[in-house]
């Protein structure tokens, strides 16, 4: 998809990840805050090359660059991706960790619980905005957490599963408690499939470039 770029829509009714998350919440994050960074972005790479670029190639164009007006497209770009990327990151129900995702968890965190509780460590030490990302890099699983709109798909790492932390997120729901929010959204929305989905497209990469 190059510019315009638009909304993608939402996996799911606003009200599927409720009580986790409410209706309300996913209403304004999704209605105002993702649409208006999709607005934002289409405004300024209007009549630049990036408005002939794929989101992931604007991203990776602008990721570092000092122009003020490069910032704000990475920064408007990144959180387009970082929100659709979020929305599927979570599940309206439980699923399963399995397969070829459970042995990478186990093999590189021990268990679920562990990595669990490490995505939460990182979101809860995560100064400010920002994401927590579940990442396989080098053929390992890590989790990392970014500030602002950065995301590891920016510098070519495959991202497997995000959590949003900026405020807007959880304030409506948890006030100052992103602890809590994070607790509940990782014991109960995960949406391991789409993580196990992104797994496999990179054995697919690895596997095309070596053939
Ligand atoms: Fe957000």
């Amino acid at each position: 998809m190059t510019g315009p770029f638009t909304l993608s829509p939402l996996p799911y009714d606003a009200d599927a990840l409720e009580p986790v998350i409410s209706a309300k919440t996913v209403g304004f994050h999704y209605h105002k805050h993702h649409q208006t960074y999709v607005d934002t972005l289409n405004k300024l790479v209007a009549g630049t090359r990036y408005a002939d670029m794929k989101l992931e190639e604007v991203i990776q164009a602008t990721l570092g660059k000092e122009a003020d007006k490069e910032k704000k497209i990475f920064n408007n770009a990144a959180q387009v991706w970082n929100h659709d990327f979020y929305w599927n990151s979570l599940a309206t129900g439980p699923t399963i960790l399995s397969g070829k995702l459970k042995e990478a968890v186990e093999r590189d965190f021990g268990d679920a619980k562990s990595l669990i509780k490490e995505l939460a460590a990182a979101g809860k030490e995560q100064f400010g905005s920002g994401w927590v990302w579940l990442v396989s890099k080098g053929g390992r699983l890590a989790v990392e957490k970014t500030a602002n709109a950065v995301d590891p798909m920016a510098k070519g790492t495959n991202c497997l599963i995000t959590v949003d932390v900026w405020e807007h997120a959880y304030y409506l729901d948890y006030q100052n408690e992103r602890p809590k929010y994070l607790e509940e959204v990782l014991a109960k929305l995960l949406n391991w499939d789409f993580a196990a989905e992104n797994l496999d497209k990179e054995d697919h990469v690895v596997r095309a470039a070596a053939e």
